[in-house]
């Protein structure tokens, strides 16, 4: 039987991505940039973890952006869907064995900070692990024990900020909180992560980056803030609303990355 890998590498004919993407809840749109595409849909392929979370679609999407070969996740498993804080670890593995060495995450976010409101795009700098879990627990060799002083790539990083830069967006930088979901942050929750340093919050990313790191890839992680974090304003927080919202900093998000992965080396 054919394995995920060789129906991937079938459908690539012969094009070899080296930077992946994954697209968070409703920032499928970066797939329009994505030329010559070829889509496989992750249900083609066996053993690949679907997600069952509306505004997901379920694809691999394959082709050329600027000129430069890569290969777009639209669609992600969460450890809130399982409890499997290591779910997107065959993913990883998969795409390492293709030859990915650069994974740009991507993803949507409460906000922390006035100064990041809805609609806005921020890099992250940085992260808290406050899920409780870790995608390596169980991993036996010496490799799990990651070191995640620089855990997001410095040239990465430099090539996104120059790109939105370049494209006149501003892009907001700080630290990602990982909960883990699925229901929303409590008030005092919220305020719990502003003392503790956090910018925004979410359900996803952390666990990826975790597993990049673990598998030697270069990692960088952007979100698109759909909602100040709750009760900073008065109204009840949604998913209706993160679908409604992502696309909003999606097109700010979509023109930043196409530009910065024309540019990475
Ligand atoms: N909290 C957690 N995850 C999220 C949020 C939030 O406020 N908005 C979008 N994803």
């Amino acid at each position: 039987m054919k394995t995920a890998s060789d129906i991937i590498v079938e459908a690539l004919a012969g094009l070899t991505p080296r930077i992946a993407l994954v697209l968070g809840s409703g920032l499928g749109g970066l797939v329009a940039a994505v030329e010559k595409a070829v889509h496989i849909p992750y249900s083609r392929l066996p053993g690949f973890p679907q997600s069952g979370v509306s505004g997901h679609a379920g694809e691999i999407v394959a082709g050329t952006i600027g000129g430069k070969a890569v290969l777009l996740l639209s669609g992600r498993i969460h450890y809130y869907e399982k409890g499997d804080a290591a779910a997107m670890r065959p993913v990883l593995e998969i795409l390492t064995g293709l030859g990915i060495e650069k994974l740009i995450l991507t993803n949507a976010a409460g906000s922390l900070r006035e100064d990041l409101p809805p609609g806005s795009v921020m890099l992250i700098e940085d992260h808290i692990n406050f899920s409780g879990t870790n995608p390596l627990i169980g991993e036996e060799s010496d490799a799990r024990f990651v070191g995640m002083t620089s855990a997001y790539d410095a040239d990465i990083c430099a090539a996104i900020s120059g790109a939105a830069a370049a494209e006149g967006i501003e892009i907001g930088r700080g630290v990602y909180m990982w909960f883990s979901g699925p229901s929303f942050e409590t008030p005092a929750e919220i305020r719990m992560a502003r003392t503790m340093g956090a910018d925004a919050v979410g359900m996803s990313t952390v666990p990826e980056v975790i597993l990049a790191r673990f598998m030697g890839l270069s990692v960088a992680a952007c979100s698109v803030i759909t909602n100040y974090g709750a009760g900073m304003t008065g109204g009840e927080l949604s998913h209706a609303e993160t679908k409604d919202m992502a696309p909003i900093g999606g097109q700010k998000l979509q023109a930043i990355l196409t530009r910065a992965v024309g540019e990475l080396g």
